[in-house]
């Protein structure tokens, strides 16, 4: 019997079409001698669908029709595995789809990549790949991210973070006697450089906070470093071991790697370019063209990064080298990135479809070692009666 595995793409988040590149990339190429795939698509309204038109990229062109050939579908726990079920139901007959064993979060941002999803896929009791409700969502957050790996000695930027409720001139003058110009706004929780500008004057931070309070209610702000070459790693595995990829650089002209850099220039040079080719079709040079100490400095943090937040599965660790001053400082973890990151691993030798059997792998592990630990005790409390002093002194 196949390893039935459910992979969950899009949902309510800004990168939802990249994760639905993404997820379709992995779906074919998870080996199918070993696992049946069950594609479960995530309206950005939060709707469940699962059926076999939602691997075919075209067909995203027009959702409606889409989902009009789908079925949707809830999550119902039955008989201590986690259905999913048809919904509304039909009156007679089967309304179960499917009973995964797994379950393969390919979901970039917000509401999703965030812990979100990981809490309800936990909360159910199916199995999933990937970080735990608490990395991800330490991932997801810029500034708590920073706090965790700073206390692990990990270097970081420093930053100052701020709440939209704060006036624009006390931002505007804490930034400048702390950091000064030129400087980097950006919302704390988002992804795929969405909201983030680099700034030289009070002018530009005016509009840069405007620009990013529209999309988090917290942004942040550190110094920009002016003479950057970014650099990033992928790590693979869980708390009893993880090993980084090969490096890569991602390349830009000098400025913020917009949105269209990373996703709309597809078979332009890219790499492994192609139409939506997803983060793969990034113009990049692999491995990245830094000194041997250099990168093994990198490679070395990004392990000790993974494993100080707790990481499990895949991530891709984003690095930014100050070359002026000559220091790597961690820049951000991408808890789920873009294509998975593949294209970091196929270099040295690791396949596509042996990366993603890997994971799914790393995800029973995990499982299987949760299902050792106890959750209830085999007695019941409200049987035994007397002494508990009413519902008010139930915690102590
Ligand atoms: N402190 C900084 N100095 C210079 N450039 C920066 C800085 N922070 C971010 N950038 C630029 O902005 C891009 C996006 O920022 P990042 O923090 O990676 O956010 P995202 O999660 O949107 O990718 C980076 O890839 C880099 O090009
Ligand atoms: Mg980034």
């Amino acid at each position: 019997m196949k390893i039935q595995v459910a992979v969950l793409f899009g949902g309510k988040s800004v990168e939802h079409e990249i994760s639905v590149i993404s997820a379709l990339q992995a779906m074919n190429s998870i080996p199918v001698e070993k696992y049946d795939i069950i594609p479960v698509y995530i309206t950005k309204s939060g709707e469940f669908y699962t059926g076999a038109p939602l691997r075919e990229i075209n067909r995203y062109r027009d959702i409606p029709a889409l989902l009009g050939d789908c079925v949707k579908v809830a999550f119902v726990p039955q008989n201590g595995r986690t259905a999913i079920v048809r919904t509304p139901g039909k009156k007679f007959g089967n309304n179960t789809v499917a009973i995964p064993d797994v379950a393969f979060p390919i979901v970039h941002g917000t509401n999703v990549e965030d812990g979100n999803l990981q809490g309800f896929l936990g909360t159910l009791g199916l199995p999933y790949v990937g970080c735990d409700v608490l990395s991800s969502a330490v991932g997801m957050d810029k500034y708590v991210m920073k706090s965790v790996l700073a206390a692990e000695g990990i270097p970081v930027l420093p930053a100052l973070r701020f709440r939209a409720s704060v006036s624009m001139e006390e931002i505007a003058g804490k930034a400048e006697a702390a950091i000064g110009y030129p400087l980097i706004v950006k919302p704390v929780n988002l992804g795929s450089s969405v909201g983030i500008s680099k700034v030289s004057d009070r002018e530009e931070l005016f509009t840069a906070l405007d620009l990013a309070f529209t999309f988090a209610d917290v942004v942040l702000l550190e110094r920009a470093v002016v003479k950057l070459k970014e650099i990033n790693c992928s790590v693979v595995g869980d708390e009893d071991g993880a090993e980084a990829s090969v490096l890569e650089e991602p390349v830009a002209q000098d400025k913020i790697l917009s949105y269209k850099d990373k996703y709309m220039d597809g078979g332009k040079g890219g790499k492994t370019g192609g139409k939506s080719s997803g983060m793969a079709s990034l113009k990049r040079k692999i491995p990245a063209e830094i000194p041997d100490s250099v990168a093994a400095e990198v490679k070395d943090l990004a392990v000790k990064a993974f494993l100080a937040m707790g990481c499990s599965g895949l991530v891709r660790i984003d690095f930014m080298l100050d070359m002026a001053e000559d220091k790597v400082y961690l820049n951000e973890i991408n808890t789920i990135p873009g294509s998975l990151a593949f294209y970091l691993w196929e270099p040295a030798g690791v396949k596509y479809p042996v990366l993603l059997d890997r994971l799914l792998s790393l995800a029973v592990k995990r499982a299987r070692k949760q299902s050792e630990l106890t959750y209830s005790f085999d007695t019941n409390v409200f049987a035994m009666g007397g002494g508990f002093g009413g519902a008010k002194g139930a915690k102590n």
